[in-house]
């Protein structure tokens, strides 16, 4: 009875099962607008790539053996069935605009470059329910909309797409025309905010039962979705969002925190993370954006209320008070946490 086991265990040590860090090729780069680049990758000896769910990620190592060394989420816009690449998109953010150099590395990339890329993961993948999907996207953001809306061709499921661009900045906008010639998908564009407002609220008020919505872009139009939907009466599990960054945090109140395995006490004061608090008392904890969107850094909480300020837990996740996404969330004021590291 031992064969099935070992052969099914090295069936998963098959390297297109790898996920961890491992270099890949550029293989091919496209300007797809003025600021947002489009780099394809493969694996250097040619292996297929590990499958993924529609809506994820992998994370790119940037600036790599310098002291800007860096790691940033690239969501990939293929529908994730046997991949014999990864294609990312990735907008170029200025240090004006806010950027950390990250995104302007991945646009100095020239085909043949090796890079450390890791992954995929996900936390955007369709409901298992889901019936029909509505997707909207903006700017940037229709990079996992994308990846949405081909799995779901891939599949014969129906969906209605939403893509919110400034004239002249649109991108994948062929790919979007070619997957609205599918049977099941319609694509609808806006090019200005009340133009995306007016259809969010119409195509919102006409959705089959059992549709789960799907939302990425800037903050402004995922608020706008929220409130379109909460206004429709759609419940909240029913409405799904990623965020690429976070609006800025307020700098929270004092807490401490022990790490449960050492004893180890940090402080943690307002306009400090617990992240940063526990890295700098050499507790290693894995982090990613830092802006409680990518899920990297949760911990577990054994006990103490947490001040939640992340976008990745559910309320339920929340409600259970087991965990936390130290990047962002909080002992509420003056509370003893215990974490469970
Ligand atoms: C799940 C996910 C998917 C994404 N998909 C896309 C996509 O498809 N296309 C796209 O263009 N962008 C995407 N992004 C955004 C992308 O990861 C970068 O944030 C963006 O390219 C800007 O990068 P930057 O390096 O210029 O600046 P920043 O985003 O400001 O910084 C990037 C990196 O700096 C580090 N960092 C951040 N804050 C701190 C801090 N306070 N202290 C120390 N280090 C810090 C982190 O390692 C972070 O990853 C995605 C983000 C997420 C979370
Ligand atoms: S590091 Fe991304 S959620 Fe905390």
């Amino acid at each position: 009875m031992s064969a099935p086991t070992e052969s099914r265990a090295s069936l998963h040590q098959h390297p297109i099962y790898r996920i961890e860090a491992r270099m890949l090729t550029v293989a091919a780069i496209t300007d797809l607008t003025p600021t947002i680049r489009q780099v394809v990758f493969t694996d250097p000896t040619g292996r297929p790539l590990p499958s993924h769910e529609p809506g994820a990620h992998v994370v790119v190592t940037t600036h790599p053996g310098t002291e800007r060394q860096s790691r940033n989420a690239y969501s990939l816009t293929g529908d994730g069935v046997l991949p014999r690449d990864y294609r990312i998109s990735v907008l170029r953010k200025s240090a004006e605009d806010g950027g950390r150099g990250g995104s302007e590395w991945v646009h100095t990339l020239g085909v043949g470059d090796l890079v450390e890329i890791e992954g995929p993961r996900s936390h955007f993948a369709p409901r298992h329910d889901q019936r029909h999907a509505l997707l909207v996207a903006g700017g940037i953001g229709i990079t996992p909309i994308l990846s949405h809306a081909r799995a779901l061709r891939r599949w014969a499921g129906t969906a209605e797409v939403l893509y919110a661009y400034r004239e002249g900045f649109g991108a994948h906008l062929d790919d979007l025309a070619e997957l609205g010639r599918s049977p099941g998908i319609t694509v609808h564009l806006a090019t200005g905010e009340s133009e995306m407002l007016d259809l969010m609220t119409s195509r919102f008020a006409d959705q089959p039962l059992g549709t789960h919505a799907y939302a990425c872009g800037p903050a402004g139009l995922l608020e706008t979705y929220q409130q379109v939907g909460r206004d429709a009466g759609w419940p909240t599990d029913r409405m799904h969002l990623e965020r690429f960054a976070a609006p800025e945090l307020d700098p929270g109140a004092p807490f401490t925190a022990t790490v449960l395995s050492t004893g180890t006490r940090v402080d943690v004061a307002p306009g400090v993370s617990l992240l940063t608090a526990l890295l700098e008392a050499g507790v290693a904890v894995p982090n990613l954006c830092r802006q409680g969107v990518c899920g990297e850094c949760l911990i577990p909480v054994r006990s103490g209320e947490v001040e939640h300020r992340d976008f990745v837990l559910s309320e339920d996740e929340r409600a259970v008070g087991d965990r936390m996404l130290c990047c962002v969330s909080r002992g509420v004021e003056n509370v003893e946490l215990e974490v469970d590291l």
